[in-house]
């Protein structure tokens, strides 16, 4: 009975510190953060020049417009450390400083990578031993979101200092995350710049259960993604179940969007971005701004897709059941409206043998009046209503007044 009494009173105890601490950072993030990232489309190939193309046309395509706000850098931009180890940019970058001012010129925000141990993902100058002057540099150049990847710690920290024991290098992980929030924390005062902290490690030693409580306002749950369906599905797959996670000013982050990358079909970037959406993840574009078509731009700035994920209430959709090929994921919003979403995993479905919607299992009654958010149209959603989809297509409907 004691014992019993103890551990309600640690959960207690916990609960509110947690509560505490998430309510210091529900300053930023307090939706799912949106904008633009350089990595899933130039790679190391991004320069000042391309970032403010970037800038410009989310501003012109009517980004900026719909939400889309973060301009980020990811890996490649880091040049030398001065005798002071101070850091600097390498040549493609010529003026931090003067590329920032020139994103927030246009009402954006800009953001940039680096990461816990000596090297970044892709070689360059990382912040080991560097933590705090690189917080107060970033906090200086005037940037908005910091991308924190975990990459050479492992073999420079965590392996070398703890071979064996896995317990050990965890904890010096955690340690490494969390100097890093320090640091932003520290920096960020004397500018009142807030500095939006993003956890890449890989969802390693569910970094969901303490990512928040150490400043971080998304964390990456999964290794990287790819424009393929297969990778997009599994990913997407991976995240049911973490929906407890995340609210206001701590999301799950399943990776940058891949919608208008590489080979995959309209149904499929359709499929890609509102499941995105239903997970509240963040928004990051990761397509070639600058030759954008006009149907990737149709996808990424439909209105009432956004809303899903940017929807102020913050919880995170869950899968309701699964059918073989056929996943059905609801998401409830503010104002007690839900989202419902069928999607076609598999092969197409025809009017031969379509899919039956079952609304019991999402704990609805009787026909559901709402809105298809891809055609616009008004839809009356019935139980056993049979539903015709292609391969990695999705119905998408908000409800604003279900019936339970
Ligand atoms: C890792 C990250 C990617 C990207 C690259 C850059 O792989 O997960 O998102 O930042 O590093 O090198």
């Amino acid at each position: 009975m004691r014992v019993r009494l103890a551990l309600a009173l640690v959960a207690l105890f916990t609960g509110s510190v947690l509560v505490s601490m998430a309510g210091a950072q529900t300053q930023v993030a307090l939706t799912p953060p949106m904008g633009w990232n350089s990595w899933n489309y130039f790679a190391e190939k991004v320069d000042d020049k391309g970032i403010r193309a970037a800038a410009d046309q989310i501003v012109a395509t009517g980004m900026k417009d719909a939400g889309y706000v973060y301009v980020n850098i990811d890996d490649t931009w880091e040049g030398e450390r001065d005798a002071n180890g101070v850091i600097h940019s390498n040549s493609k970058f010529p003026d931090m400083k003067a590329l920032a001012d020139y994103v927030h010129s246009k009402g954006l925000r800009i953001g940039i990578y680096s990461g816990p141990g000596t090297k970044t993902c892709a070689g360059y100058a990382a912040s080991l031993g560097h933590e705090q002057q690189d917080a107060k540099t970033y906090a200086e150049w005037g940037i908005d979101y910091l991308k924190y990847d975990l990459c050479s710690f492992t073999p420079d920290v965590m392996e070398k200092r703890s071979p064996h024991d896995k317990a050990v290098q965890m904890k010096l992980m955690t340690d490494a995350y969390e100097k890093m929030g320090k640091a932003l924390a520290e920096a960020t005062k004397a500018t009142g710049r807030p500095i939006v902290y993003s956890l890449c490690q890989y969802g390693w030693d569910s970094v969901w259960e303490w990512a928040p409580a150490l400043g971080g306002n998304l964390w990456r749950t999964t290794g990287d993604i790819d424009a393929s369906w297969d990778r997009i599905y599994a990913i997407a797959s991976q995240q049911a179940g973490l929906e407890g996670y995340a609210g206001p000013g701590h999301w799950n982050d399943p990776d940058m969007l891949e919608v208008g990358n590489g080979h995959l079909s309209l149904a499929e970037n359709r499929t890609h971005f509102s499941w995105w959406a239903l997970l509240a993840a963040p928004l990051l574009a990761g397509n070639d701004l600058p030759n954008m078509k006009p149907e990737i731009k149709a996808i990424l700035t439909n209105k009432d897709v956004i809303a899903i994920d940017q929807d102020p209430l913050g919880k995170q959709g869950k899968r309701a059941y699964s059918e073989g090929e056929v996943e059905v994921w609801t998401r409830e919003l503010q104002g007690g409206g839900t989202a419902v979403a069928v999607i076609n995993v598999g092969s197409d479905r025809y009017s031969t043998h379509p899919f039956h919607l079952d609304l019991k299992r999402l704990g609805l009654a009787g026909g559901q009046t709402g809105k298809n958010l891809w055609t616009g149209e008004t839809v009356t959603l019935r139980d056993r209503e049979p539903i015709e989809l292609a391969s990695h297509d999705i119905l998408l409907v908000r409800v604003d007044h279900p019936k339970r």
